[in-house]
Formats: C-alpha cells, sequence, structure tokens
C-alpha cells in the first residue's frame, strides 16, 4: 500500500523547513515589511512623480492616500497639485477655485516661492495646490529657457524641509509632466486593472527614458501600481497577470482594490486613512508606503 506520493513529500518537507509566505495577488510571495523606522532628522526629499497620460487610473487617489500613509509613518510630506483640474487639492478640503496664487505662479514669476502659495493641510500634509491658471503654463513655459527644469527650481528651496515631495501628474505628456519628471527622483506608474491599461504605457516608459537620457540622469521607474482590482472577476486577474509579465519585479506587490470608500473620500476631502482608517483601502495604501519606504532605502 503507497501511503504517500513521493512529491507530496518533498512539498511537506520544505514547508516544515521553510514556513511559506503567503502568495500576493501579483502571484509573488509576499514580503514581510515592518513600519519604517522613525526619524530623528527630516529631509533632503525623495521626490516621485505619478504619471500616466490616461485619466481616471488611480494617480490623484494615490498622490493623497500614500502621502497620508507616510505621515502616519513620521515622514515629513509634500503633495503637489500638477493638474490644472485641481483634484488633489479638492480631495484635500481646499477650494482651488478661491486661490489667489498657486502652483501657476510660482512656475510663472520668479518672486514667488513655494513658501508662499503652500497650503497646511487638516491632514498632515503641505501642498502647493493648482488650479485652472496651471493650463496656461503649458503654453507659456515654452518660451522659457530651461523650460523643463521650471518645477525643480520651485522645490529646491523646500527639499530639506521634506522627507518625501509627490507630485501628482495631469492625464498628458505634454512639457508639465515632463517638468514633474526632471524634477523627481523616481516615477510611480498607477495603472487601472482593466483590459486597456497597458496601451499608452510604452509611450510613457520611453517618455521617462528620454527624461532620464536628456534631463534628469537621476530619474528611476519606482514601480507600477495595480489600481481598481477586482480579484473577485477573471478578467481582473488576468489583467493583473499580464502587468506583471510585462514588468515583473517592478510591479509593487500592494494592489489597490476597487473600492466606493475611494470616491467617498474624495467627497469628504480627506485621505481614507482617515476617513476610513480601519478599512482594507486605508491598509492598502499603509502596505504601498512601507514599499516605497523600502525601496528607497534599498537603492
Ligand atoms: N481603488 C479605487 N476603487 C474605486 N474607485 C477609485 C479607486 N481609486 C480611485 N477611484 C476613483 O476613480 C476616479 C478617478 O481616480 P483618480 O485618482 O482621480 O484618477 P486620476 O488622478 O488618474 O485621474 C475618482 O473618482 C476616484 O475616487
Ligand atoms: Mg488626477
Amino acid at each position: 500500500m503507497r501511503l504517500y506520493r513521493k512529491g507530496n513529500m518533498s512539498t511537506s518537507v520544505e514547508s516544515r523547513v521553510r514556513p511559506q509566505r503567503e502568495i500576493g495577488p501579483t502571484g509573488r510571495p509576499m514580503p514581510k515589511l515592518r513600519d519604517p523606522k522613525p526619524l530623528s532628522t527630516h529631509g533632503p526629499a525623495h521626490i516621485i512623480s505619478l504619471c500616466n497620460q490616461k485619466g481616471g487610473v488611480g494617480k490623484t487617489t494615490s498622490t493623497i492616500n500614500l502621502g497620508a500613509a507616510l505621515v502616519e509613518f513620521g515622514r515629513k510630506v509634500l503633495l503637489v497639485d500638477f493638474d490644472p483640474q485641481g483634484a488633489l487639492s479638492v480631495g484635500l478640503g481646499v477650494n482651488p477655485n478661491e486661490l489667489e496664487v498657486t502652483v501657476y505662479n510660482a512656475l510663472m514669476e520668479r518672486s514667488v516661492s513655494a513658501d508662499d502659495i503652500m497650503i497646511k493641510t487638516s491632514a498632515g500634509m503641505d501642498l502647493l495646490p493648482s488650479n485652472i491658471d496651471l493650463s496656461a503654463a503649458e503654453v507659456q513655459l515654452v518660451g522659457e529657457v530651461a523650460r523643463e527644469q521650471t518645477l525643480k527650481r520651485v522645490l529646491d528651496p523646500v527639499m530639506n524641509d521634506y522627507d518625501f515631495i509627490l507630485v501628482d501628474c495631469q492625464p498628458s505628456l505634454g512639457l508639465l509632466t515632463i517638468n514633474a519628471l526632471t524634477a523627481a527622483h523616481g516615477v510611480i506608474i498607477p495603472l487601472e486593472c482593466e483590459y486597456f491599461s497597458l496601451r499608452g504605457v510604452a509611450l510613457l516608459i520611453q517618455t521617462i527614458d528620454k527624461v532620464s537620457e536628456r534631463l534628469n540622469p537621476q530619474l528611476q521607474l519606482e514601480g507600477i501600481l495595480a489600481t481598481m482590482y477586482d480579484g473577485r472577476t477573471l478578467h481582473g486577474r488576468e489583467v493583473l497577470t499580464r502587468v506583471v509579465q510585462a514588468f515583473g519585479d517592478k510591479v509593487f506587490h500592494t494592489v489597490i482594490n476597487r473600492t466606493v470608500r475611494f470616491p467617498e473620500t474624495t467627497v469628504a476631502g480627506e485621505p481614507i486613512t482617515s476617513f476610513a482608517t480601519t478599512s482594507p483601502g486605508a491598509a492598502a495604501y499603509r502596505d504601498l508606503a512601507r514599499e516605497v519606504v523600502a525601496r528607497c532605502l534599498a537603492v
């Protein structure tokens, strides 16, 4: 009588020797990351731009909630609203239409500094807000000297005040986004787990490569963040598998599920980490913050 199959025995021996790590939604074992250690001093900032020329993929939501999670871990965070729609500002309870000075003024007028336009938000992050004025900058910057370095020039004086600066880009690959890439150390690409999500990403990666060759050699692809994931559907799982096939280890282990809690937070004007502090969405952005800090330390 056979008591066991050989194959089964070898797995069970292995599992006794090395405890199996939980397989995450990306199909890879989940790393066990601790909370980032508290810092005794702050800065200089690691600048991350959240880019994807597709709209509605979770750039703004990820900027707010990654920022808020980093604040929970004791990091000093500045968020830059670099989209004329001003959704990041709205998401933090700021009405962009009531602002007299915004990122636009800091970009276009030498006499206006980041400190002059900065807003301290109740979420514990500082914000450089924007509104529709910023759409004019795209055209007006074209005639400027060092037009791609304008945002970098605005951020340089406040670099030592923060641990992280997150730039929420507009859905285009125009001059504003090139400015965001030129100022950054890293790029996070939020990708919606939908069928056409990979369309256009090759062009975005080409743009990142060009900026790193010509304007900003320190620029790295920090990671691909799968958003709006629904693991209950075959479709969602297939798209995520394709994303991991295409980008391998660049894909964050953390995946953001699709949930109505995110649109609710926009209406509330606060991050999910405070609006629904124990929700899975808040936990996911804390996981992402742990990964981002670990990746920064690994560089
Ligand atoms: N994980 C999610 N699940 C469900 N809805 C989401 C999620 N992330 C973002 N949303 C919603 O989708 C819309 C677009 O998200 P947003 O972050 O503004 O994208 P982008 O900045 O790329 O245009 C918003 O209404 C937002 O509340
Ligand atoms: Mg947005």
